[in-house]
């Protein structure tokens, strides 16, 4: 059972810390007045920062009208916001739908690619994750889902997929109604799947009647140095799903189509209501994000921010034999670490002088996802801490 002083809240993941009070950009302030520095930005939420002031005036001035309306009944805020996606999108004629969590959008997603298509199975890559709901999570069921692992792409010199590939010949694209692309997998390792798999991929499942879903829920806005993480490939999706950032830290978030797609799901009379469908904070938010992204040029910001951290990591590793592996898209970072159950140790030693990394035990993997507008000094102030405390690791075992 995981350990926890709320004995109220249901112990269903840990909770190592219960005195977290207030936040302002990347820190967050404890109920003593520690200052830890948020280097998973919420749970990768909050891009523009903790407290963002913009975005708390536009919460209070929204509250002081409406938060919530019956799905029959609308103002033109969710519209706005559908416009300003579609565009950012190049989906021009498209059309939104916001919902409340990323798991609801990517399987909303799915869902209506389903739908419209005549194959029935999704395809993915293994080290995806999609949403916290059963259809989706882990281990998934091999009547619905094909399941590609990337990794296996590593030693290939090939420049072109084919279909007689290894890794390749088992896909039936006559089956596959739904590609569901991660574009850099988030939870665990910090990977990025090949631009030449993405794109035959995509390309073949659309080919055989099927659609492509991109999950943008962690790699959009900004995360991956571009405003989303499929722009780093060579490919059309038909629904992009965001989530996270979106709301920046409020819940919520939107599955965004093609024109043709949205018009064959109206044309299937789809039904699909819940309570903050298309609620008016969430999009009034999401239109202020959207309107700091562009005023502080936070996805240049994030790609040059990206640049220098990874090139700060880089020198650790030039002088620190217990660190494996570096990887990096924007302010989407990992460092692997050799030395088995490592990650877990820095990442306690990291939080006890005030910085809170993220790790995947399993994979012995510190993960960086700082908000975008993190300081390159705290950037630096952490690699120093980093650098000292992986100096440590390497004496206990030379
Ligand atoms: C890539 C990806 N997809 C989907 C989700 C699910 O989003 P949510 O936790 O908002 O339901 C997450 C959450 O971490 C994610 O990282």
């Amino acid at each position: 059972m995981f350990q926890s002083k709320l004995n109220h809240i249901l112990a269903c993941h840990p909770i190592i810390k219960t005195d977290i009070i207030k936040g302002n950009n990347a820190y967050l302030f404890d109920s003593d007045g520690n200052k830890i520095i948020d280097f998973e930005s919420g749970m990768w939420c909050t891009a523009l920062g903790h407290n963002n002031s913009k975005i708390n005036e536009v919460i209070s001035q929204q509250a002081g009208k409406i938060i919530n309306t019956h799905f029959k009944l609308s103002g033109d805020v969710s519209q706005v916001l559908a416009i300003n996606l579609l565009g950012l999108l190049n989906f021009n004629d498209g059309k939104a739908v916001f919902l409340s969590s990323g798991s609801e959008a990517v399987e909303f997603g799915i869902r209506i690619s389903k739908l419209i298509s005549q194959n029935h199975k999704i395809l993915t890559f293994s080290t995806s994750y999609l949403s916290a709901f059963p259809t989706t999570s882990l281990p998934r069921n091999e009547n619905l889902w094909i399941q590609i692992d990337f990794l296996q792409c590593n030693n290939c010199t090939k420049t072109k997929c084919t279909t007689e590939c290894k890794v390749l010949k088992h896909i039936n694209f006559n089956t596959i109604s739904t590609f569901v692309l991660e574009p850099g997998s988030s939870s665990g390792r910090v990977l990025f799947p090949p631009d030449r798999l993405v794109k035959f991929l995509s390309e073949n499942v659309k080919k055989h009647g099927g659609y492509v879903v991109v999950n943008e829920v962690t790699t959009g806005f900004g995360r991956t140095g571009e405003w989303f993480g499929h722009n780093h490939y060579e490919i059309n999706p038909d629904i992009v799903v965001l989530g996270k950032a979106l709301g920046n830290g409020y819940p919520v978030s939107a599955v965004i189509m093609t024109d043709k797609i949205a018009s064959e799901v109206e044309g299937k009379k789809f039904s699909y209501a819940q309570s903050h469908q298309n609620d008016p904070l969430g999009c009034v938010i999401a239109n202020e994000v959207i309107r700091i992204f562009k005023e502080e040029n936070i996805i240049q910001n994030s790609r040059e921010k990206g640049e220098f951290f990874l090139y700060q990591l880089h020198d650790i590793k030039s002088s620190c034999s217990v660190v494996k592996d570096i990887r990096g898209r924007g302010l989407m970072i990992a460092v692997e670490l050799s030395i088995p159950n490592s990650a877990e140790l820095i990442f306690e030693k990291m939080l006890n002088k005030g910085y809170f990394i993220g790790t995947t035990p399993a994979w012995n993997v510190l993960r960086f996802f700082p908000p975008l507008t993190i300081s390159k000094d705290d950037i630096i102030k952490m690699c120093k801490e980093l650098r000292k405390q992986l100096k440590e690791l390497e004496k206990t075992v030379s």
